[in-house]
């Protein structure tokens, strides 16, 4: 049998969810991947084989999901370490960094796996880029919703060097901004050639009033699942 892109994405969910002990605090990730992980949970705890787990979502759609399996959650105000999180990627590199937030969630993303001792990033073998950031996808940056614009090209700017446009992302539904949990908005950056020193990179745009955070997760991810036609394989730092 062939197994489609969701089969890959649901195997290294699973296989992620074997690292969850009873007791633990979960980041509990966003996206269509990580909805896999948080299902398998909810169904260990359902079966009693997982105990006491506190669940720390990443996003609303990820909140709802949890409160509808009934798994336990808090917040990082209660529960500022994370023992172990899970979450899915829009692109892994080689030295493990990724590209996140095409679904639009990274701000709480990034708050969660920050402080978490453990993030297991799963992902398809579709995600694997050689540099993050170089691929010609988008890199999403959440801005705040004042002058956007300005930001917009305050960014693109920045990065002229590496044949940078942007765009503000429009929401499919309603064809007005897309607007995030956090009430912002996001601008993707597309690049038309390597950006360079990531955390170079990182600093800079961090450095822009009016910038929220980037869609970069560089040296957080502490391994990595990939998930692929031929079985799957395990990055590690
Ligand atoms: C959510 O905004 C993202 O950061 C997701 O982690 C990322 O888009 C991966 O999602 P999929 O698992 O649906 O590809």
């Amino acid at each position: 049998v062939s197994l489609n892109q969701d089969d890959l994405k649901k195997i290294a969910a699973y296989k992620a969810v074997e690292h969850v002990k009873s007791g633990m605090v979960l980041g509990l990730g966003t996206g269509s991947t990580a909805k896999h992980a948080v299902d398998r949970i909810a169904d260990l705890l359902r079966q009693g084989v997982l105990k006491d787990i506190v669940g720390i979502p990443t996003s609303t759609k990820t909140y709802d999901q949890a409160v509808s399996l009934g798994i336990p959650l808090s917040d990082l105000d209660s529960h500022p370490v994370v023992d172990l999180a899970i979450d899915g990627a829009d692109e892994v590199d080689s030295g493990l960094n990724l590209v996140k937030g095409r679904g639009g969630s990274l701000l709480r993303e990034k708050m969660v796996e920050s402080v978490s001792k453990k993030f297991i990033v799963i992902v398809d073998e579709s995600k694997l880029v050689k540099h993050v950031g170089g691929s010609g996808l988008a890199m999403p940056v959440e801005v705040i919703p004042f002058c956007w614009n300005h930001s917009l090209r305050r960014l693109v700017g920045m990065f002229a060097y590496a044949g940078c446009i942007g765009e503000l992302r429009m929401s499919v539904e309603n064809g007005k901004p897309s607007v995030t949990d956090n009430g912002n908005f996001v601008i993707d950056l597309y690049f038309e050639r390597d950006i360079g020193d990531l955390n170079e990179a990182s600093d800079a745009i961090l450095r822009l009033p009016g910038i929220v955070e980037h869609g970069m997760f560089i040296g957080l991810a502490t391994s990595v699942i990939v998930a692929g036609e031929e079985g799957i394989t395990v990055k590690t730092k």
